[in-house]
C-alpha cells in the first residue's frame, strides 16, 4: 500500500538539501495527485508545529477553453475551412459554409482568407497554397500539456479568440522546519484516563487547539428571518424604554379597529376592498357601553371642540368583526385602559404582529404582513418629540438620513410619512407612517386633555427583505419558502450605533 501523502512529502523534503524548497504544484505533478489533496496534506503537516515551513504564492495559469478543446480535437477553424476546400477547382461558398458549424464558418473563412490560404471569387472558394500548418492547434495542445513557450503575442491572440483563459492559482512553497522529522507521531487529541494511567504519558504529544475552527453547525430549529429581525426590533425598542403590548387578537371588532380611531364609518378603508370581514362569528359580543356612546357622539355630532363627521353612525357597523387591518387597534385598546387609570402615568409601548389587508398580491405584497408600531404617551409632547423619537429609533436601525412628509390619517393630526435614504438604491424610500393621535380619539377614552400621544408604524417585511436581500415576498412567507434559506441566513445584527 502506498504511504500517506504527508509521509511522502516529508520523504521528498528529506531528499532535498537542508534548505531546499518545493512547491505544492511540483509535488502534485511528482506524486500524480490532485493539487488540493497535496495542499490538504501540507496543512495537516503545518498543524504539527514547526515540522515544515510554508509560504504562499500565486501564479497565473492558462487554461484551454471548451472551444479551444474542440480545436485540439478537430483542428483550428481556418484549417477546417482549408481542408473543406478542394485541392483543385473550387466549392460554392454556400456549400462550404453549410458543411461546417456557424463559428467555424464565421471565424475560419475570414482567417483563412486573411492568411491567403484560400480565396473567394464570385461566390466560389478555392485554395491558394498547397499545404498549411495548424500552429493554433499545436500551441493549444502545448498549453493544455503545460509545456508551452508561446510568445505573449500568440497568447494574446488566443485569449482574444477566447480559446484560452488565464486565472491566478495559489500554491504553497514548503521547506524543512526546525522540528523537521520523518516520524510523525499521531498526535493525541484528548486527555483520557488511559493516557493518565500510562507511565509514559508525559511523552505523549498533544495536538494544539484550533481556536479558529468554526465548529459544527447546530442541527436544531432555526429562526425565520422575520423572527430574527423582530428580535432585533424588540431589543432596540426595549433599550429605548418601550414595553410590548399584547397582540394576540387577530380578529378584532370594527369598533377597535376603526371607530375608536375616529375612522368614519363611510371611510374607504372599511370597504371590503381592503378589509377582510369575518363571516363566522360575524359580530363581536360587547364594546364598553359608555365609551361607545362617547365615540358615537364625537363621530356623529362632534364633541370636545370638534365638529365630528356629521353623518350617521351605526352600532351594527361597529360590531362587525374584521381581521385587524393595523396594530393601531392594539394601541387603541391599551390607550383606553390607560384612560381608566386613577392617575395618568406616562408610558412608551410597542407591538410587532400580524395584520391583514385584502391587497392585490404581487412580488412585494401579500394579504398579511407584520406591523411594528409604537407610541409615547406623556403630557405636552409635540411634533418635535415625534421627530426626535423617529430619528433615534431609525438611527438604532442603522438609518440616519430621514425626511418627513405631511400625510393624512383619520386618527392623527398632524401626520407624517417617514422616508429614509436607501444607500443601495440611492433614493428616498418610504419606511413608515406616524403622527400625533387626535383629541377625537383620546378624549372619549378619558385621557387627560393635556396628554399628547405620538405614534408611528412600519412593516417588518420591508426591512427584512432589504436586510436579507430577498426580492420576492413569496420567498419569505408562504408555502414556497425554502427551509434551507431559513437555515443558512445569519443572525440579524443591525448596525446599531
Ligand atoms: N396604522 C398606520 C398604518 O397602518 C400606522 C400608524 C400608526 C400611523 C400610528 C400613525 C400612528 O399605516
Amino acid at each position: 500500500m502506498q504511504k500517506p501523502l504527508t509521509e511522502r512529502i516529508l520523504a521528498y523534503l528529506e531528499a532535498l538539501e537542508a534548505s531546499g524548497s518545493v512547491s505544492s504544484l511540483k509535488l502534485a505533478q511528482e506524486f500524480k495527485e490532485d493539487h488540493q489533496k497535496v495542499i490538504g496534506a501540507i496543512k495537516s503537516l503545518q498543524s504539527l508545529g514547526s515540522v515544515i515551513q510554508t509560504e504562499q504564492d500565486s501564479i497565473n495559469t492558462l487554461q484551454v477553453t471548451a472551444e479551444g478543446n474542440l480545436i485540439i480535437e478537430n483542428g483550428s477553424h481556418e484549417v477546417v475551412i482549408y481542408k473543406k476546400t478542394p485541392e483543385t477547382g473550387s466549392i460554392p461558398l454556400a456549400d462550404l459554409l453549410s458543411s461546417v458549424s456557424e463559428t467555424v464558418g464565421k471565424v475560419g473563412l475570414s482567417k483563412a482568407v486573411q492568411l491567403k490560404w484560400i480565396k473567394v471569387e464570385s461566390n466560389a472558394v478555392s485554395r491558394v497554397v498547397t499545404s498549411v500548418v495548424d500552429t493554433i492547434q499545436q500551441t493549444l495542445k502545448e498549453i493544455s500539456a503545460g509545456s508551452s513557450n508561446a510568445t505573449e503575442e500568440t497568447l494574446g491572440d488566443l485569449r482574444r479568440r477566447k480559446l484560452i483563459s488565464a486565472s491566478a492559482q495559489t500554491y504553497l512553497i514548503i521547506r524543512r522546519g526546525q522540528d523537521f522529522t520523518l516520524n510523525i507521531e499521531k498526535l493525541e487529541t484528548e486527555l483520557t484516563l488511559d493516557i493518565l494511567n500510562d507511565p509514559d504519558y508525559e511523552k505523549k504529544v498533544f495536538k494544539p487547539y484550533n481556536f479558529n475552527a468554526l465548529g459544527q453547525p447546530v442541527k436544531a430549529g432555526h429562526l425565520h428571518p422575520l423572527l430574527k429581525v423582530r428580535a432585533e426590533f424588540i431589543s432596540i425598542l426595549t433599550e429605548m424604554g418601550f414595553s410590548e403590548m399584547p397582540t394576540n387578537r387577530f380578529v378584532e371588532s370594527s369598533f377597535w379597529n376603526f371607530d375608536a380611531l375616529f375612522v368614519p364609518q363611510m371611510h374607504p378603508a372599511r370597504d371590503v376592498q381592503d378589509t377582510f370581514f369575518m363571516s363566522v362569528p360575524a359580530n363581536c359580543n360587547k364594546v364598553p357601553g359608555d365609551y361607545m356612546e362617547k365615540v358615537k357622539k364625537v363621530h356623529m355630532d362632534g364633541d370636545y371642540g370638534s365638529l365630528g363627521y356629521k353623518t350617521d353612525w351605526k352600532e351594527a357597523e361597529a360590531f362587525k368583526n374584521v381581521l385587524r387591518t393595523h396594530t393601531t387597534a392594539v394601541s387603541a385598546r391599551v390607550l383606553h385602559e390607560l384612560g381608566q387609570q386613577e392617575t395618568f402615568q406616562p408610558v412608551k409601548r410597542f407591538s410587532i404582529d400580524r395584520v391583514f389587508r385584502n391587497e392585490t398580491l404581487d412580488a412585494t405584497h401579500l394579504a398579511e404582513f407584520h406591523q411594528v408600531e409604537g407610541f409615547v404617551a406623556d403630557r405636552n409632547l409635540s411634533l418635535g418629540h415625534l421627530i426626535g423619537v423617529m430619528r433615534e429609533f431609525f438611527r438604532r436601525l442603522g438609518i440616519d438620513q430621514l425626511r418627513f412628509k405631511p400625510a393624512f390619517n383619520p386618527y392623527t393630526e398632524p401626520s407624517m410619512e417617514v422616508f429614509a435614504f436607501h444607500k443601495g438604491l440611492k433614493k428616498w424610500v418610504e419606511v413608515g407612517n406616524s403622527g400625533v393621535f387626535r383629541p377625537e380619539m383620546l378624549l372619549p377614552m378619558n385621557l387627560p386633555s393635556d396628554v399628547r400621544i405620538i405614534a408611528w408604524g412600519l412593516s417588518l417585511e420591508r426591512p427584512t427583505m432589504i436586510r436579507y436581500g430577498i426580492d420576492n415576498i413569496r420567498s419569505l412567507v408562504g408555502p414556497k419558502v425554502d427551509l434551507q434559506m431559513v437555515y443558512d441566513n445569519a443572525l440579524c445584527r443591525l448596525d446599531k450605533q
